[in-house]
């Protein structure tokens, strides 16, 4: 500011209306200006514009064509002019928002890392910029940028995920928004295709031994989920084929020991049944009976002690 001014640039009595302006690029709008200071104001003028005498405020309208744009209102007085700059924020939502997976096409594999790419395209004000990560309806992360350009932009973020079986469906997501308060767009720029991530796991049963006590018929299920679909064989010195299914039921299997290995490309789990038979427990208790009361029989005749021993 050149000495000379009645004002200082802070105190410059200029009123904007509105007082700031949000406004699309294209877009076009209308402001009054006006000073505070009606004893010392003498004129006031856009910059670019004639000077209007006496004027209360001196009003225009603005169609928005350049990034750069600057809008000056000028204030005169009968010594100096005093200036104040309405503040101007143009933006532009972005043409598109994608989301992709770097270097990488088809199934991704449990544990293993992945980076998730967004690419937001042809967005303006940068500063104002907040692209966020979703999985679902959770928020992953979020990035803001420091980088200040009223400009369009194209701007990428990543993410790195490492997927586990749960996420098998999933629905990756990244949104642009540009947070411009209450006079800017109100609504969250989506990517348009979610990312649906199909993850593949190798089958992992949840316990790796199961006790059957066998009834009439027993039903050893090996079903387990894994992607690719599993295939299952089964090992047993009482089984004399080869068997795929995921269930074996019958009612002719023997007690003892049946494994059952779930395989698919990305590994195998193994799982051992084991079949105890309820007969054995019966005849062990009746065993244990005929011992109780040979015993106590053999208390009072003890001339049955041999014989005693002999059916144990
Ligand atoms: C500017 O002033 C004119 C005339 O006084 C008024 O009609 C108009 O609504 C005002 N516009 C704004 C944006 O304040
Ligand atoms: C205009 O300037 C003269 C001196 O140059 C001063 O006396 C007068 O008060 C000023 N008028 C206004 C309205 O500020
Ligand atoms: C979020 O992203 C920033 C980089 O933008 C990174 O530094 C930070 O570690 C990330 N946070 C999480 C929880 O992933
Ligand atoms: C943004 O990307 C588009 C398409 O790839 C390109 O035409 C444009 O020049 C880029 N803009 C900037 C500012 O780099
Ligand atoms: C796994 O084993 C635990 C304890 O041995 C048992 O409580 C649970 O029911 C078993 N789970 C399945 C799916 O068999
Ligand atoms: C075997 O277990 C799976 C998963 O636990 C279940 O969906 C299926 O119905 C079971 N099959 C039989 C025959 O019990
Ligand atoms: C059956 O499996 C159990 C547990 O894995 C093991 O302790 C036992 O020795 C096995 N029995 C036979 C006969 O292989």
């Amino acid at each position: 500011m050149h000495c000379l001014c009645l004002f200082s640039f802070a105190d410059c009595p200029i009123l904007f209306s509105p007082v700031d302006v949000v406004v699309e690029y294209g877009d076009s709008f209308s402001v009054n200006c006006s000073s505070t200071d009606k004893t010392h104001q003498f004129g006031l003028s856009w910059e670019g514009y004639d000077t209007m005498e006496n004027t209360e405020e001196i009003f225009r309208s603005v169609d928005v064509m350049d990034w750069e744009m600057k809008l000056t209102c000028y204030m005169y007085s009968n010594e100096t002019q005093c200036s104040q700059n309405l503040p101007v924020t143009i933006y532009k939502t972005p043409d598109s928002v994608s989301i992709s997976i770097v270097d990488h096409s088809g199934p991704m594999i449990e544990g293993k890392q992945y980076e998730l790419q967004c690419d937001v395209h042809d967005v303006a004000p940068v500063q104002d910029l907040t692209v966020k990560w979703y999985k679902g309806q959770t928020l992953l992360n979020q990035t803001t940028f420091t980088e200040d350009s009223k400009t369009p932009v194209n701007e990428t973020t990543t993410l790195l995920i490492r997927p586990d079986r749960a996420d098998d469906g999933a629905q990756y997501r990244c949104e642009a928004e540009l947070e411009l308060g209450a006079e800017g767009p109100q609504y969250p720029i989506k990517s348009l295709e979610p990312l649906s991530a199909e993850v593949h796991y190798k089958p992992k049963h949840f316990n790796s031994t199961e006790t059957i006590i066998k009834n009439d018929e027993v039903t050893l299920n090996c079903t387990v989920k894994a992607k690719p679909a599993p295939t299952y064989t089964w090992h047993s010195e009482h089984l004399k084929e080869e068997i795929s299914f995921s269930v074996l039921q019958s009612s002719t299997l023997s007690p003892g020991n049946y494994t059952c290995t779930t395989t698919n490309s990305l590994g195998s789990d193994s799982k051992v049944f084991i079949i105890k038979s309820t007969v054995t427990k019966a005849s062990l208790i009746l065993l244990l009976t005929l011992v109780k009361s040979y015993f106590i029989y053999a208390l009072h005749c003890q001339i049955y002690e041999g014989l005693l021993h002999s059916t144990v």
